[in-house]
């Protein structure tokens, strides 16, 4: 039996893992937490003791034991969770990519001193950790992630400056919150997780690219250096990347309807707009420049989507404001956490300047 801490429940990655866990005669709840949402009744549901709604997630980790982290909370708050699974060696299930983006060096750091697994939920990453199977960063030629586009697929920058919330919030192929749904439409969950598979599977920059595949069919594609390119193909599901993660190495049955060949199938591809979308080239500009770059990034675009939900900015200000926060921040390598924190507090308040009009 394998014990399943599992932080950001409430949310939809939250709720599809409880749906994976509960299936699974392997796998039990053994700690639950959210930012905000009540957990009593999810709790008493799955008898887990151990339950926390906001704070620290350490005195939570350390007392529930548990053999996985699954770490599902959204945004920056989820970095301690993160340095704490890796640095015990405990295994991490990460949906949480921001951590990663955010921390970097110090959470590959831990990594290496912990020992333990680090198994990604993204379901693109997800989709790439399967096809590489282990194999060195040198045998491949290129890691090819793909973007479903969002909803503004095919707009141009003049046609985006008046989307609004809903229109932002539609998601043609995924059900997902709504921070990493805006980050779909912006693209900035594509620049995310450049950064986020540059530290998973040590690929320098040059070698990671990304592709428009409006189907969401394709999760993401190997190309090796033999020539040879590998893909997952699977329904836009996330319990499949959950279960994946949860139950490594093994496979749990997860009931989704398999994709009809036989009736065809639309795999198009096309380059992404980086006219239209620049939050992708700004990512891999803050991810070439290292230090806590990929930090000021992370943490200014989660200021700017939280005030575009909020009606206070405009969809091309969201984009705006990261640049602007860019611009401002030294950049400065984090020698630890409180490093990092103060760095991501710092492109926080030159976000907010940015906000606030002069
Ligand atoms: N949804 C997807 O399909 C998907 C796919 C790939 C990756 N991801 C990644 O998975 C993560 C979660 O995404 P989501 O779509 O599930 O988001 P979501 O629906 O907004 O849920 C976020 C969860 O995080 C919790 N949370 C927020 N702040 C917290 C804090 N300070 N401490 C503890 N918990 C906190 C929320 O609790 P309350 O709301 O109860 O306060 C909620 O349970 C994100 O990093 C996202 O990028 C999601």
């Amino acid at each position: 039996m394998k014990r399943v801490a599992l932080l950001g429940a409430t949310g939809s990655i939250g709720r599809q893992a409880v749906e994976i866990v509960a299936r699974s005669p392997e796998l039990e709840l053994c700690a639950l937490m959210s930012g905000s949402g009540p957990l009593d009744a999810l709790a008493a549901a799955h008898g887990v003791e151990h339950v926390q709604v906001g704070g620290s997630a350490a005195g939570l980790l350390e007392a529930s034991e548990p053999d996985i982290v699954l770490n599902a909370i959204v945004g920056f708050a989820g970095v301690e969770a993160t340095l704490w699974a890796l640095e015990r060696g405990v295994i991490l299930a990460l949906a949480n990519k921001e951590s990663l983006v955010a921390a970097g060096e110090l959470a590959l750091a831990a990594h290496r001193r912990g020992g333990g697994l680090l198994l990604p939920v993204d379901s693109e990453h997800s989709a790439i950790f399967q096809c590489l199977e282990g194999r060195e960063p040198e045998t491949v030629a290129e890691l090819v992630l793909t973007a479903s586009g969002g909803p503004f697929r095919g707009r141009s920058r003049a046609e985006l400056e008046h989307v609004t919330v809903a229109d932002a919030l539609d998601h043609p192929t995924w059900a997902m919150g709504r921070k990493i749904t805006v980050d779909s439409a912006t693209l900035a969950n594509k620049g995310l997780e450049l950064i986020e598979a540059h530290w998973l599977f040590g690929i320098p920059y040059e070698r990671l690219a990304v592709v428009v595949h409006p189907t969401s069919i394709v999760h993401s594609l190997v190309r090796f250096r033999d020539g040879a390119l590998l893909a997952h193909l699977g329904q836009p599901d996330m319990r499949v990347p959950i279960s994946f993660a949860l139950t490594y190495p093994d496979r749990a049955a997860v009931p989704v309807a398999p994709l009809d060949l036989a009736a065809g199938l639309d795999l198009r591809f096309e380059a992404p707009d980086d006219d239209a979308f620049p939050l992708l080239r700004l990512a891999r500009a803050a991810g070439e420049r290292g230090g806590t770059f990929p930090c000021a990034y992370n943490a200014a675009n989660e200021v700017a989507v939280a005030a575009f939900l909020e009606g206070r900015i405009g969809f091309l200000e969201i984009a705006e404001t990261v640049a602007a926060a860019l611009e401002q921040v030294d950049g400065a390598p984090a020698r630890d956490l409180d490093d990092l924190v103060a760095a991501d507090a710092a492109a926080r308040r030159a976000a907010e300047r940015r906000l606030v009009p002069a």
